[in-house]
């Protein structure tokens, strides 16, 4: 059985996807956030998950915060943290003490549009299509090798709104399938690339219509 931590900041669309997910020899250790009021802690309570929160404005700086965030992380003796819309910039401390062992889902076609407001920066770029991209973090952001990615159309019209709920169905699949790629060590690092076995690479070329 494989411990997971998932960090989020907000709802927890992503996190719910992958608890309902149930995913064999998988167990959804905690889920902590950055902020108290993140909608998704509750929903994760409610279902008998563990739930903390600390808060990042709490901390002097970036690095006391990720120091205390690792401490409260470990205790749950994770395999994988899944970071599922937490929004924080991690230090290379963080990241690398959670070396291949870090994934995050973005959401744009890395390494197109790293950072924030992807959709937007999409739509004014006149890209066709938009997505998203899961991968293991390292401590470039954004940067860090590419799991899966899964595309749809952008479509005449679109606001930057209807691409984030089009995406947001797409994460929804891919991320769910990722966690069970790597509890089934089906992921391979190799450089920059992830070489897997796993259903991930197959769902990840599709495009939605
Ligand atoms: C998702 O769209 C995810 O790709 C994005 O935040 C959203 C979280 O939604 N992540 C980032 O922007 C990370 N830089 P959720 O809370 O409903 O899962």
């Amino acid at each position: 059985m494989k411990n997971i931590v998932i960090l989020i900041s907000g709802r927890g669309s992503n996190m719910q996807a992958i608890v309902n997910a149930q995913i064999p020899n998988a167990r959804i250790a905690a889920v902590l956030s950055n902020k108290t009021d993140a909608a998704g802690l509750a929903w994760a309570a409610e279902r008998g998950i563990a739930t903390e929160a600390l808060n990042h404005k709490d901390f002097a700086d970036r690095q006391s915060f990720d120091n205390e965030m690792i401490k409260l992380i470990d205790r749950y003796q994770p395999d994988l943290v899944v970071l599922a819309g937490f929004m924080r910039i991690l230090t290379p401390e963080f990241c690398k003490h959670y070396e291949s062992r870090l994934i995050n889902i973005h959401p744009s076609l890395l390494p197109a549009f790293p950072g924030l407001h992807t959709h937007e920066r999409a739509l004014e770029a006149g890209c066709r299509i938009a997505g998203c991209t899961i991968h293991f973090v390292t401590a470039e952001l954004d940067c860090g090798p590419i799991i899966a990615q899964g595309a749809v159309p952008v479509l005449e019209g679109d606001s930057a709104d209807d691409i984030a709920a089009r995406v947001l169905e797409v994460e929804h699949q891919l991320f769910p399938q990722a966690v069970a790629d790597f509890v089934n060590g089906k992921l391979h690092i190799q450089g920059h690339r992830v070489n897997g076995s796993g259903n991930t690479a197959t769902a990840s070329a599709r495009l939605l219509a």
